[in-house]
């Protein structure tokens, strides 16, 4: 039993530690004193095990469940704190030896044996890398994206990790913002569709095989809405827009269930995300009736306090568990304040009650109680040949080939030889992305070294960095570069972003390719020779003045392990590209944000009413250039549209057919395109179906993706592709924020890309 006095002699080790339980509440904190645990039969289901465990705990071993706290912060005294159960949880620690020594504390040593969450941010991969998460998007491929994820949560399990803080399913529109390659992109339904894949991944068909692990939904919410792409900013936002983009794949996680959630670090209409009731208590464990556990963001709770929202730790602790938080991570409001809100009845002891329940429940539905350790037999599969295969699989389904004038690529058989220049062809580190705690660059492959691989026997292969990397400022690697150009038939130039200059607080504001990378590519195209740019970045940057100046342009993302075998295969020809944009590129970064689920405005704009602003005629007259919603200088569109991406093969949509143009109440049509293969190779396409409510209660957008199907066909192979159209993909928020569909006229779209031009028109009635 854990007395006062006991609790009395170990102040001084808890002052070191930053967890100043309030021992001035010793009573409370000290009931519930049972040893006995034998109800927690195996047999019985996670809830009533949960039940039966929590009414033996006291209120300190309560709050002990909810504290999460840092491995690498506080090695020395988490032995001490999780025997006395003051720790529910470590993130940040990989060490195996050291997490099965904290396991076996907690479980042989604690009062009642209750194993701990071991937390770390598993985004895209663990030690084998897959390419970031917005370019897992770009596969539109969710078996990959599953497969993927599946293979992160073995690779994490094997070393002890059983909580994995991914997938991150914030929509993200504004590229500025460094997160953006941390997320599915810009439209809430491939997200969701992203994000359900990557749950069942990790989560595998039961949570507590070897292989599974806890996802984490992160960030709840619209943290990819922050105001003007900077990290952690305000976000101000409608709550049918914040239903229909930013929560929407959260829903589907609910559905999905994803075994937990994580706030978000911005605030929210001015509240923020960690004192959210609204949000939490309201809509995510209320009208959605969410079972599993919340936890806070790193210090979130106590950011409340520089939000501005709450005076102090306890202002911030009282707000955290009336909006729902059920675990704290790093910073520890809750656990030094809940006991004296709770005598001053500003909390019941039922809400750290159901907080601790659920994380309880998890820890049962995990398998932890009688399995906490690491898997040691799925070691030989970290890094496995089969892992790297289905990275590279990733890698290059990810790929997005932007540009490809007289299909110069794929590479000519016959070619002599190539020149390999920038930054970014060997640079094994910068090719795995953002967060990427655990992966290492000695196991990366990259462009330089999988080419001379591949074809070093046949074509000359001449290396120069020209730019040590993305962001150099000296021009002292240019001579190498243009003579390596010089006596090159063609140039593949590697250029983009360091993986520093994306993820969290990585904004920037100019999109442009860092350094002088750009004055490189000026002074390579002076030699003449067809440059075929590779883009390696965490986000879409702004190509519009490149273009013209190359021949090709293959946007790979941060590719991951294995860029290098992925690009080779992908210019070779050896796979051919079928990667597509999950977001919108920009013409220019005034342009942001730019997406295709936009509104149409009172004055759309079209190409007849645009003058450029080159064109405009001195002292032209107010309104003589049209008064329609564009910018002078970049007009309307985006450089890249949504959903777009080139193959080396053609494919043509053909009668496109509904099979009624009427729908009628609760009825459903059937829309239909034929796809054909037209050009020369096999190819990989991905069909994408958009769909406008042209009036309603409230204005919708001019398009939206309601699915899409992807398949491959060999040259001359048609398919015809069904999407089925129920009242269920026509709802939206309506006018009194109930989710419905209203009668009224439809416009359809089936094709590639989200600008495509065929449509056909029905009604819903
Ligand atoms: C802060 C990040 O916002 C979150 O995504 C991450 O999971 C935690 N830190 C833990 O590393």
């Amino acid at each position: 039993m854990f007395k006062y006095k006991t609790a009395l002699s170990i102040i001084g080790l808890l002052a070191i530690s930053c967890i100043s339980f309030s021992f001035y509440l010793p009573n409370i904190l000290e009931q519930g004193v049972s040893n006995d645990a034998s109800t927690n039969a195996l047999d019985t289901s996670p809830e009533a095990r949960a039940d039966s465990l929590l009414a033996l705990m006291t209120l300190r071993e309560k709050l002990g469940q909810l504290q999460q706290l840092d491995g690498g912060l506080s090695k020395n005294d988490l032995p001490t704190l999780i025997k006395e159960g003051k720790v529910g949880s470590v993130l940040n620690e990989v060490d195996t030896d050291l997490l099965e020594k904290y396991q076996r504390i907690a479980l042989e040593e604690s009062r009642h044996g209750i194993p701990l969450l071991i937390g770390r941010d598993v985004v895209h991969g663990f030690r084998t890398i897959f390419p970031i998460p917005l370019a897992q998007s770009a596969t539109w491929n969710p078996r990959l994206v599953e497969e993927g994820a599946r293979i992160a949560a073995v690779e994490s399990k094997a070393v002890g990790i059983n909580w994995t803080f991914a997938p991150m399913i914030d929509v993200a529109r504004d590229p500025r913002w460094g997160r953006i390659a941390e997320s599915p992109g810009e439209d809430p339904y491939l997200a969701s569709i992203m994000g359900v894949a990557n749950i069942r991944g990790f989560q595998g068909k039961n949570l507590s095989d070897s292989g599974s692990m806890a996802a984490c939904v992160k960030h709840f919410a619209a943290y990819g809405m922050s105001e003007g792409g900077r990290d952690y900013n305000s976000a101000n936002v409608g709550e049918r827009h914040l239903r229909e983009v930013y929560l929407r794949p959260f829903a589907a996680a609910v559905e999905a269930d994803a075994a937990s959630f994580m706030t978000s670090f911005n605030e929210i209409n001015d509240v923020p995300a960690t004192g959210n009731e609204f949000l939490l208590r309201g809509i995510l464990k209320g009208e959605w009736n969410y079972d599993g556990m919340v936890v806070s963001d790193w210090e979130s709770v106590k950011e409340m306090i520089a939000h501005g929202y709450c005076a102090d730790e306890k202002a911030a602790a009282l707000s955290a568990m009336r909006a729902g938080v059920d675990m704290e991570m790093t910073s520890t409001c809750m656990v030094d304040n809940l006991p004296a809100l709770l005598t001053e009845k500003k909390i019941k002891l039922s809400q750290i009650d159901d907080a601790v329940k659920r994380i309880l429940v998890l820890k049962y539905r995990l398998g932890l109680f009688e399995n906490p350790y690491q898997r040691r037999e799925l070691q030989a599969q970290v890094l496995s040949e089969d892992n790297l295969k289905a990275a590279l699989r990733t890698a290059e389904q990810s790929m997005v080939l932007l540009k490809n004038e007289n299909a110069i690529l794929p590479l000519k058989d016959d070619l002599k030889s190539m020149a390999v220049i920038g930054p970014m062809a060997d640079a094994p580190y910068e090719q795995l992305g953002t967060w990427i705690f655990d992966g290492k660059e000695k196991d990366s492959v990259t462009p330089l070294n999988a080419l001379k691989k591949a074809l070093a026997d046949k074509t000359e292969v001449n290396y120069a960095q020209g730019l040590k990397i993305s962001r150099t400022k000296t021009r002292e690697g240019f001579p190498a570069a243009i003579a390596a150009a010089e006596k090159s038939d063609i140039v593949l130039f590697f250029v983009g972003e360091e993986a520093i200059l994306s993820g969290e607080a990585h904004s920037r504001a100019h999109l442009n390719l860092p350094g002088i990378q750009e004055e490189l590519l000026a002074e390579l195209g002076k030699t003449g020779k067809p440059i075929v740019m590779i883009v390696m970045a965490g986000r879409p940057l702004i190509l519009t003045d490149l273009l013209p100046q190359v021949s090709a342009v293959l946007y790979a993302w941060h590719p991951g392990t294995m860029a290098g075998p992925a690009i080779t295969n992908l210019l070779t020809g050896k796979v051919n590209p079928s990667g597509k944009l999950p977001v919108t590129f920009p013409r220019a970064v005034g342009q942001i944000p730019v997406y295709h689920a936009h509104k149409n405005t009172g004055r759309p704009a079209n190409a007849d009413n645009w003058v450029h602003i080159d064109d405009i005629p001195v002292k032209a007259w107010q309104t003589s250039l049209g008064n329609t919603s564009h910018y002078l200088d970049v007009g309307f569109t985006p450089l890249f549209p949504f959903g777009f991406g080139l193959s080396y093969t053609d494919f043509t949509y053909g009668d496109l057919q509904l099979d009624q143009t009427k729908m009628q109440k609760n009825g459903r049509i059937i829309a239909s395109v034929k796809v054909t293969n037209t050009g020369e190779v096999i190819g990989r396409e991905i069909v994408q179906l958009y769909i406008r409510d042209k009036f309603g209660s409230v204005t919708r957008p001019v398009r939206e993706l309601k699915g899409f199907e992807e398949f491959t066909l060999k040259p001359g192979e048609s398919t015809t592709v069904l999407f089925e159209i129920t009242e269920e993909k026509l709802a939206f928020f309506n006018a009194d924020m109930k989710l419905s569909a209203e009668a009224g006229e439809f416009t359809l779209w089936i094709g590639g890309h989200a600008a495509t031009s065929s449509s056909v028109d029905f009604v819903c009635e």
